[in-house]
């Protein structure tokens, strides 16, 4: 539990200095709130079928109705700005702009963006517009989804029609949330959908994410004044599970085949040779025509950071590996390892290593097990005691030198975790998912004291 009190002290408590225009944030994305599945000409994205597919949901649950967030988004809007919201980091469901996901428009999805946007804008939020939280369209995914590399000229199409309907108020984009989670645990693991196993697949996704990212950051620029794109890539702290040569040789094998996997390429270098060899070892490349990727002309790196990841080698196969919290380390519900200094030190050597223009953590945040009190509140000192750690350690970051303009917390509302369905609660606000009641929990009084301090 939390050691700070929860209200009437200073959020940060040390100095902490944090620039005016600071983007003090949420993120969420379209499956994970929405709900509205069938609404208003909404085609099936690859999520509504996995989450159908028996055993893939803990709970068993969908997201057909998740937050009604469709419906209810200016009580959320107003949620957001009564905290002092600075930015809000949403995804566009692609199924509802384009139910067949390429060709004709759906405007009825489209204009609900229009309204979420202006609504942003009416109570001073910006708002930043990711592209692609993972919810392909079904029908593409029938056509081979992002193994298939005319997802190259669908996504750019995709794009250019977003870019082209908001980009006279939207100016951050994102185009990619976690490129490595969607292709990894999505076609080799088979966790998250479209549920596939098998590794040259996703070596193959990986690849067109990283070209399609390429042809939608062209077509923002094309269509959009000013525009700042990005992408969101997930790095955590990666520690060798004891000071073992092979679990070290583990640990730089797996952030090389993960992590450096997609920053390399995306900072104008070839894939990793360590990533490679990984790979290339594990049979992952079988079949695999790899030439290199397309820089990313990123404006910003969008970094989501949760955790320290311990690595250690089963055997000397590669990718024979085991990856997880230490021992004994305190842990969030989602069994996270929680380490804040790996926050500074990762946003240390990002920089170090990429020298992006600037980051932006894209995400950060905890699940605990909340319940509302009879009085009406929810206690959250832990969640509270973990985003204090986090900000304290961008803090030191930031003046350290790096070039850190924004820190956006995952997430508002609790809301579908995915494959753990709503066993999760992430949010600063509780959603009470019978009756769609929301309490803001103490941590959100916390991030609104933090903002108007800051
Ligand atoms: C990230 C995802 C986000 C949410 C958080 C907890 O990996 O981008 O959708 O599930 O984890």
């Amino acid at each position: 539990m939390s050691t700070l009190p929860t209200f009437d002290t200073d959020p940060v408590p040390l100095a902490r200095h944090f620039p005016a225009d600071f983007a003090w944030g949420f993120a969420a994305s379209a499956y994970q709130i929405e709900g509205a599945a069938a609404e208003d000409g909404r085609g099936p994205s690859i999520w509504d079928t996995f989450a159908r597919q028996p055993g893939a949901i803990a709970d068993g649950s969908t997201g057909d109705v998740a937050c009604d967030h469709y419906h209810r988004y200016p009580e959320d809007v107003r949620l957001m700005a009564d905290l002092g919201t600075r930015a809000y980091r949403f995804s566009i469901s692609w199924s509802r702009v384009l139910p067949m996901g390429t060709g004709a428009i759906n405007e009825p999805g489209l204009d609900f963006y229009q309204r979420l946007v202006d609504a942003l804008l009416g109570a001073g939020v910006q708002p930043l517009v990711n592209l692609f939280h993972w919810d392909l369209p079904q029908t593409l995914q029938d056509r081979g989804g992002f193994a298939n590399p005319e997802v190259v000229g669908w996504f750019t199409d995709y794009t250019a029609l977003l870019a082209s309907r908001l980009g006279d108020r939207v100016k951050d984009w994102m185009t990619f949330n976690e490129p490595a989670v969607f292709a990894f645990l999505g076609h080799a693991d088979g966790i998250h959908a479209p549920g596939l196993r098998d590794w040259p697949t996703a070596i193959r996704v990986a690849d067109n994410e990283l070209r399609a990212h390429a042809g939608a950051a062209q077509a923002i620029r094309a269509l959009v004044h000013d525009a700042k794109v990005g992408v969101a890539i997930d790095v955590n702290q990666v520690a060798p599970a004891t000071a073992s040569d092979r679990d070290r040789v583990a640990a730089d094998r797996w952030s090389s085949a993960r992590d450096a996997w997609f920053l390399d390429p995306l900072f104008g270098r070839a894939y990793p040779a360590l990533g490679l060899d990984a790979h290339r070892e594990a049979g992952h490349l079988e079949g695999v025509d790899l030439a290199e990727p397309p820089a990313g002309d990123l404006d910003y790196l969008g970094l989501n950071y949760y955790r320290r990841d311990s690595v250690s080698a089963n055997s000397d196969r590669a990718f024979d590996w085991e990856i997880g919290a230490a021992p004994g380390s305190e842990q969030t519900q989602m069994g996270w390892h929680i380490a804040s200094d790996g926050l500074r030190d990762v946003l240390l050597e990002l920089n170090q290593t990429y020298a992006p223009p600037e980051i932006v953590v894209t995400e950060n945040g905890a699940s605990y097990p909340d319940i509302v009190d009879r009085d009406g509140r929810v206690r959250d000192g832990d969640r509270q005691d973990y985003l204090a750690r986090h900000v304290a350690a961008a803090s030191d970051a930031l003046r350290a030198g790096v070039p850190l303009t924004g820190y956006y917390v995952w997430s508002l509302l609790d809301n579908y975790e995915w494959s753990l369905g709503y066993s999760r609660r992430f949010g600063l606000v509780h959603v009470n998912f019978g009756n769609q009641r929301r309490t803001p929990k103490d941590s959100a009084r916390w991030y609104q004291r933090l903002i108007a301090r800051e």
